[in-house]
Parts: structure tokens; sequence; C-alpha cells
């Protein structure tokens, strides 16, 4: 895996893999060891047959997740307010996740139709963590520099 982390809050996690070849790969994350906090929340993302689908668009204040490109293949593109990356999620990654901490706006676009996406996070849904604006998420991160 040769992708370096530019942006900030963000960083590559490593899952376990234990591989019985051909009989199947296993992929492993867990809590506080490979999954760098306790896990509250799993979903994951199916259905992606809308090529022109654009998905997250949004930041949070103090979330953490782990974003997984389970199958297929998508591009995450990140923001910290200063630095833009953008990143082919496809079968390179099948035992890497990107951590999302907070104050990363995040996108999701061009998904193979066949995109699983799979995000681990330590909390529980809560609207009131996103930012779901663009000028808002800058303007909290100014403000947080300056506290
Ligand atoms: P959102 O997080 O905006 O999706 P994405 O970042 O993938 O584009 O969530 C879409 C909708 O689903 C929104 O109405 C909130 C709801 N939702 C929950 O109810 N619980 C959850 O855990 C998540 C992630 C979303």
């Amino acid at each position: 895996m040769k992708i370096k982390l530019k942006v900030k809050n963000s960083d590559l996690v490593r899952f376990k893999v234990i591989d019985d070849y051909p009989d199947g790969r296993l992929i492993i994350g867990e809590s506080n060891k490979n999954i760098p906090f306790e896990i509250k929340r799993v979903f994951f993302i199916n259905n992606l047959l809308n090529k022109n689908a654009i998905r997250g668009l949004h930041a949070h204040k103090k979330l953490n997740q782990i974003i997984f490109c389970i199958n297929g293949s998508f591009k995450l593109t990140l923001d910290d307010g200063t630095v833009v990356q953008k990143i082919i999620m496809n079968d390179s990654f099948y035992d890497y996740g990107i951590k999302l901490g907070p104050s990363l706006w995040h996108t999701m676009t061009e998904f193979s139709k066949n995109c699983v996406i799979l995000i681990v996070a330590d909390d529980f849904y809560l609207e009131d963590d996103y930012i779901r604006d663009y000028n808002e998420f800058l303007k909290f991160i100014k403000q947080k520099d300056i506290l």
C-alpha cells in the first residue's frame, strides 16, 4: 500500500488478514487493537446503482470513523480545509481502511455498481455532530484553530 495521507485527522488502518487461499480470506478488525477506538456503530452502503451519486458531503465535529471498500471501487475525496486529497478505493485496499477523524470534509463519488462500503464509528448516529454546509465547516475549523 503506497498511499500516504496528506490531510489532517486521517490515517491508514490495517485489518488483520488470514488467507485460507483458495478457501477464502478472513479480514478482521478488533476495537482498540487494529481499530483505534471502541466501535459503537457499524453500517454499510450498497446498491450504488447511480454512477453520478455523490455521498458524504459533510464533516463531523467529534465522530471518528473508518471507511473500507469491501467490494468494487469508489473515489474518496478528503478535504481538511487546506489540503484536498483524492483516493481511489478498490481491491488494493481490501485490508486497509481510511480513518475519517473529526473536521474532515469527505465526499464519495464514482461508485462501481458492485461497490460496498463499510464504515465503523466510535459513536451512535447524532445529527448534531454533522456539519453539512461547506462554509460552516470552514468557519468551524477556523474557530478550532483559535481556541
Ligand atoms: P449520511 O450520513 O448523510 O449519508 P452519506 O454520508 O453516506 O451520504 O446519512 C444519510 C441519511 O441516513 C441521513 O438522513 C441520516 C441517516 N442515517 C442514520 O439514520 N443513521 C446512521 O447511522 C447514518 C450513517 C445515517
